[in-house]
């Protein structure tokens, strides 16, 4: 996987979330037994931790490292930009956090994620909520224009907990022409925790073809 080749020796390493993202942890972990690779991986969910522990990755946290060389992590809506739409794993807010402290944050995806407009086809954008809150957030997003679904839990009555003890609430909003804006309006209601809205983070991404991987890098 191109992705991994990122990850260089003494590197603290963000391990995303996902089903894509299960594979770059796999490739780590082979990378350590194969070449001898010494890195510190920090999970962005119970999902990623387990890998790390199954694929033998050296885990550390915020507590020793408060800053991290590379995370590598999926997505569910790539435009342009490169900016994301994150979260259909339910794991964006630890995403978030540890991408907010990467020097270098890059996305593994198959190219059916790539958009041109973040939200189209009527693409969900995962909003992490405190449950208290729940009611009134659901009401503010219908407010600014969204179409608020409280994330129903599967083999589990209920709403999705998620790691942290939230809800999501997925929201419609249609095309997101200002992301920046919307996120903005999003974070400033009380109770929501984070969004799934990624801007400016991504510095590359590997993008799956049938038969190639296509690299492209943010224009800074
Ligand atoms: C987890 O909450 C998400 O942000 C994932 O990174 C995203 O949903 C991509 O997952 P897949 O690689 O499984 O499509």
């Amino acid at each position: 996987m191109e992705a991994v080749k990122h990850v260089k020796n003494n590197f603290v390493v963000g391990l995303g979330s996902g089903s894509t993202a299960a594979y770059a942890i796999e490739e780590i972990g082979n990378r350590i037994k194969r070449e001898g690779l010494r890195i510190l991986g920090v999970p962005t969910s119970h999902q990623a931790f387990a890998l790390a522990v199954e694929h033998e990755i050296p885990i550390t946290t915020f507590e020793t490292h408060h800053q991290i060389d590379l995370t590598i992590d999926g997505a569910d809506q790539i435009d342009d930009e490169l900016n994301l739409i994150k979260g259909m794993g339910g794991a964006l807010t630890r995403e978030k956090i540890v991408a907010s402290v990467s020097k270098s944050l890059v996305i593994v995806a198959e190219e059916s994620k790539r958009v041109k407009i973040l939200g189209q086809n009527n693409h969900p954008l995962p909003i992490e909520v405190l449950p208290f809150a729940t009611p009134i957030i659901k009401h503010k997003i219908r407010g600014i224009g969204g179409a608020p679904v409280l994330r129903q839990g599967t083999r589990k009555v209920g709403p999705v907990i998620t790691d942290n003890g939230n809800f999501i609430i997925d929201a419609s909003f249609g095309p997101i022409h200002k992301p920046a804006e919307l996120e903005l309006k999003l974070k400033g209601i009380t109770g929501v925790v984070e969004t799934g809205l990624f801007i400016k983070m991504t510095d590359v991404v590997y993008l799956g073809k049938p038969d190639s991987t296509e690299r492209i890098e943010r224009k800074k």
